[in-house]
C-alpha cells in the first residue's frame, strides 16, 4: 500500500467520525510539478497555447467544427449544435457519416500495409497477429455482409457482444458500424445473467460472442455464459433470433458446451460464402446511435447509455489526436477492455479514426510474469501506453524492477478509471516512462464518451494525483450542496458539473429519458424550461476539488457506486443479488479499502427468522454475487449479522456499516433504533 493511504487512514481514525473521504482527501498536501520533456514537446501535435483561446466558453459552440472536421462526412452538417430540447443536444445536424468509413476506408489510401491492431494473445507460445489496414478492411466487410445478408440485419437494429479481447470484437463493432447496426458490448468478464439484463434492455437481435479465451493460462469456456444469457433474457420476454459464435481458433469449436441447432451459428463457417464481400458503408445521420454501453448507477438496473456517431467520434478523434498525442506512426498500448468505454473509445474508434497501430491484449497483464507487457511493448514497439491505477498497483507489487529490464520507451502514458495515489503514480513515471514520458490522467465517464478533464501533454505540467483542467471547449466547475460555485482554491470539496455541452456526451439513457434529466442535469439545472444551454450544467456525480492553479481532484463518486479496480458497481446490484439466497432476509454493501483495487465490496447479510448462520451460507451469498454480476464484483468478505444498524424510520445505515468495515470510529449511534448492535457487528468484523 503506498504511504499516502495508509496515513490517509491513519488520520481518519483520529478525526472525527463522519470525516468523508472527500474531506479527508483534502488534507492532502498539492503535490509539485513535473514537466513534460523537451523532445516530447518538440513532436506534439498540439502544442499551440492558443488552443484555450480558441476554445473559450464565448467561443461555445462552433470551436467544436474543429473536432468534426478531423473526420470524412458524406454530407457536412448545417447546424453545429441544436439546444432546442434541453438537455437532448444534438451535434452536426444535417450531417451524414459512417463511423467505420472514418476508422478503416479512409486510410487505405495511406496506410493500406500498415498495422491497424496487433492482436496478441495471452500464451507466448502463439503469434500475434498484425492485421493491416487493408485485411481489416476486408474482415469487417464479409463480417458485415454477413450480419446483412445472414442475419438481414438493418440500421438501427441492436446487436448484443459479449467478447473477449480478440481482434475479432473490433471487427464485430466495426461490421455493425458499417451498416450502422447499434451494438452493445458486455465486458467478457460479466456473467451470463448480467449479460441477459442488457440483451433484454436494448433488445437485441442477436448475441454474438466467442467459444473460449484464454485468461492467466486457462482456455475459459465462454459459450457456457450465452446459453445462459440466452435463456434468461428469454424468460424475462425477450427472445434473441441467434447466437453467433466466433471461434478462437478458427476451424476448431473450442467449447465444451454444445452448440444450439437452429439457433446458434459458427460465424467462420458461414464467414466462408461472404469470401470477397463487400457492403458499402450505409451514410448514416450524425445523431444517429452508433453503440449502447450500459453502466451502474443509482438504482439497480444498469443505464444503456447511448452514443452518437458524428459526435462521439469527432470527440474520441480529437481526444486520441491531441490528448493522447496519436500520430500515425506511432503504436499505441491501451491495457483496458474494450468492454468498457475506455476501450471502445480509446482502443477501437479513437485511434482507429486517426490511422494508429492499436493492441489489443488477450490477457491478464501479470501473465506468465509482470514482465509481461514490457516485453509486449518491447517487441511491438509501443511508444504509447494507457492503463489504470489498479494495474499500475498490481504491476508495481510483483514487479517493481522489471521495466528496467526491457527496452522499450514510451512517450506518453495515461491513467484513467480512479484517482490515483501521488506514490503510485510517481513509480509509473519513473520505472514504467523511465523518466521521459509524459503522463496524462485522464477523469472521465461511460457517459462522456472521452476525456473531460487532463493535462495537455506538451501544454500544461503534470501534478501527480490530480487529473488537470477541462480539456480544450470543457469548462468544469465545482458547486456545493446549495448551487453555489466553489472557487479555485478554496480547499472546499464538492460535486464536479460541466457547464457546457460536447460532442461526445452522451444522448440519453436507452428507453429512459425521465432518468437521464433527472440523474445528470436535474440536480443543479436553473430553469427546467430554459432552452439556453447555460441553465442546464451536467452532474458527473463525482466529488471533487480545484486547487489554485485550476487543476481538479477527483475524490469518487458522491452516489451508490463502489469502484472496483476502476470500475464502477451499483451497490444496488450486489445487495440484489444477495438477496437471491432463499436465507437472506436484509443484505448491505459498503465499499473497503483494497491495496490493488481500489475498493472492493464488502455485504453484510442478516438471515431469515430461525436461520442459523453457517459458513456455507456465506458462500452462497458469495457465488451468487459473482453468478449473477460476475467476478469483479466478489465481495472480500460476507459477514453475517443478527441485525442491521437502523434508523428509527427502518433505514440501513450503511454509514455505519462503512465505518465497522474500515475499522474507523462508526461516531453517535444513539440515535438508531438499535444501538447496542454496533457492537456486535464489530466483533463480528475484526
Ligand atoms: C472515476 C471510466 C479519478 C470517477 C472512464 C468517474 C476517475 C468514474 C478518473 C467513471 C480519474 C475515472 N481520476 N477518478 N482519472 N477516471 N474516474 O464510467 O469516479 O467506468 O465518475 O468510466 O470513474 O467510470 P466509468
Amino acid at each position: 500500500m503506498s504511504r499516502d493511504k495508509s496515513s490517509r487512514r491513519t488520520d481518519a481514525g483520529q478525526q472525527a467520525v463522519d470525516v468523508s473521504e472527500a474531506q479527508i482527501a483534502v488534507h492532502w498536501p498539492e503535490e509539485g510539478y513535473f514537466s513534460p520533456s523537451a523532445s516530447f514537446i518538440a513532436q506534439a501535435n498540439l502544442t499551440d497555447a492558443d488552443v484555450f483561446e480558441r476554445f473559450s466558453l464565448d467561443r461555445f459552440p462552433e470551436c467544436f467544427k474543429e473536432f468534426a472536421d478531423l473526420l470524412d462526412w458524406y454530407k457536412y452538417w448545417d447546424t453545429t449544435f441544436d439546444a432546442s430540447n434541453p438537455p437532448f443536444w444534438r451535434w452536426f445536424v444535417g450531417g451524414r457519416i459512417n463511423a467505420c468509413y472514418n476508422c478503416v476506408d479512409r486510410h487505405l489510401a495511406n496506410y493500406r500495409n500498415k498495422t491497424a491492431i496487433h492482436f496478441v494473445p495471452e500464451s507466448e507460445d502463439e503469434a500475434v497477429q498484425h492485421i493491416t489496414y487493408q485485411e481489416l478492411h476486408v474482415r469487417v466487410n464479409e463480417f458485415a455482409a454477413l450480419l446483412r445478408d445472414f442475419c438481414g440485419l438493418k440500421a438501427g437494429d441492436r446487436v448484443t457482444l459479449h467478447m473477449p479481447m480478440v481482434a475479432e470484437l473490433p471487427i464485430t463493432m466495426l461490421a455493425c458500424a458499417r451498416l450502422g447496426v447499434i451494438h452493445s458490448q458486455v465486458f467478457s468478464g460479466f456473467s451470463g445473467a448480467a449479460c441477459a439484463d442488457r440483451i433484454l434492455d436494448s433488445e437485441s437481435r442477436l448475441l454474438i460472442t466467442m467459444d473460449g479465451y484464454w485468461r492467466s493460462g486457462k482456455l475459459i469456456d465462454h459459450k457456457e455464459k450465452a446459453d445462459i444469457a440466452f435463456a434468461e433474457a428469454a424468460s424475462k420476454g425477450h427472445t434473441a433470433e441467434k447466437v453467433l459464435v466466433w471461434q478462437r481458433y478458427p476451424g476448431r469449436y473450442s467449447s465444451p458446451t454444445k452448440l444450439v441447432e437452429g439457433r446458434d451459428v459458427i460465424v467462420n463457417d458461414v464467414l466462408r460464402s461472404f469470401r470477397g464481400s463487400r457492403v458499402e458503408p450505409v451514410q448514416m445521420p450524425s445523431e444517429a446511435p452508433l453503440f449502447l454501453m450500459y453502466s451502474s448507477g443509482t438504482t439497480g438496473r444498469p443505464k444503456g447509455c447511448q452514443h452518437s456517431t458524428g459526435g462521439y467520434l469527432a470527440y474520441v478523434a480529437w481526444t486520441s489526436k491531441n490528448i493522447q498525442d496519436i500520430h500515425p506512426g506511432d503504436v499505441y498500448w491501451c491495457m483496458a477492455d474494450i468492454g468498457w468505454i475506455t476501450g471502445h473509445s480509446y482502443i477501437v474508434y479513437g485511434p482507429l479514426a486517426v490511422a494508429a497501430s492499436t493492441v489489443v491484449y488477450e490477457g491478464v497483464p501479470v501473465y506468465p510474469d509482470a514482465g509481461r507487457p514490457w516485453r509486449i511493448a518491447e517487441d511491438l514497439g509501443v511508444n504509447i501506453f494507457h492503463t489504470s491505477p489498479t494495474a499500475i498497483r498490481a504491476l508495481r507489487r510483483s514487479g517493481p524492477d522489471e521495466p528496467a529490464k526491457y527496452h522499450y520507451h514510451f512517450k506518453h502514458m495515461t491513467t484513467v478509471g480512479e484517482p490515483i495515489e501521488p506514490e503510485v503514480w510517481k513509480w509509473y513515471h519513473q520505472s514504467v516512462g523511465k523518466g521521459e514520458a509524459v503522463i496524462v490522467d485522464t477523469w472521465w465517464q461511460t457517459e462522456t464518451g472521452g476525456f473531460l478533464c487532463s493535462t495537455v501533454p506538451a501544454l500544461h505540467p503534470m501534478k501527480p494525483g490530480s487529473a488537470g483542467p477541462g480539456i480544450p471547449g470543457i469548462h468544469p466547475v465545482i458547486y456545493d450542496d446549495d448551487g453555489n460555485e466553489l472557487a479555485s482554491g478554496s480547499g472546499k470539496a464538492g460535486n464536479i458539473c460541466i457547464r457546457n455541452p460536447w460532442p461526445g456526451a452522451f444522448q440519453t439513457i436507452w428507453k429512459a429519458p425521465d432518468r437521464y434529466v433527472k440523474t445528470y442535469y436535474a440536480r443543479y439545472c436553473r430553469d427546467p424550461q430554459s432552452k439556453d444551454w447555460r441553465d442546464w450544467p451536467y452532474m458527473a456525480g463525482d466529488g471533487a476539488l480545484e486547487a489554485a492553479d485550476g487543476y481538479f481532484r477527483i475524490l469518487g463518486r458522491i452516489d451508490d457506486v463502489i469502484n472496483v479496480a476502476g470500475h464502477r458497481l451499483g451497490t444496488k446490484e450486489i445487495e440484489s443479488a444477495a438477496l437471491l439466497v432463499p436465507d437472506v432476509a436484509e443484505a448491505a454493501v459498503v465499499p473497503v479499502a483494497d491495496e490493488i483495487k481500489g475498493k472492493v465490496p464488502e455485504l453484510y447479510v442478516s438471515l431469515k427468522p430461525g436461520v442459523e448462520p453457517t459458513p456455507e451460507i456465506a458462500h452462497k451469498v458469495s457465488e451468487a454475487v459473482v453468478a449473477r454480476i460476475g467476478a469483479i464484483a466478489r465481495p472480500h468478505q460476507v459477514i453475517i449479522v443478527p441485525d442491521m444498524p437502523k434508523t428509527r424510520s427502518g433505514k440501513i445505515m450503511r454509514r455505519v456499516l462503512a465505518a465497522i468495515s474500515s475499522h474507523q470510529d462508526p461516531g453517535d449511534v444513539s440515535t438508531l433504533a438499535n444501538p447496542e448492535i454496533v457492537d456486535s457487528i464489530r466483533e463480528l468484523n475484526r
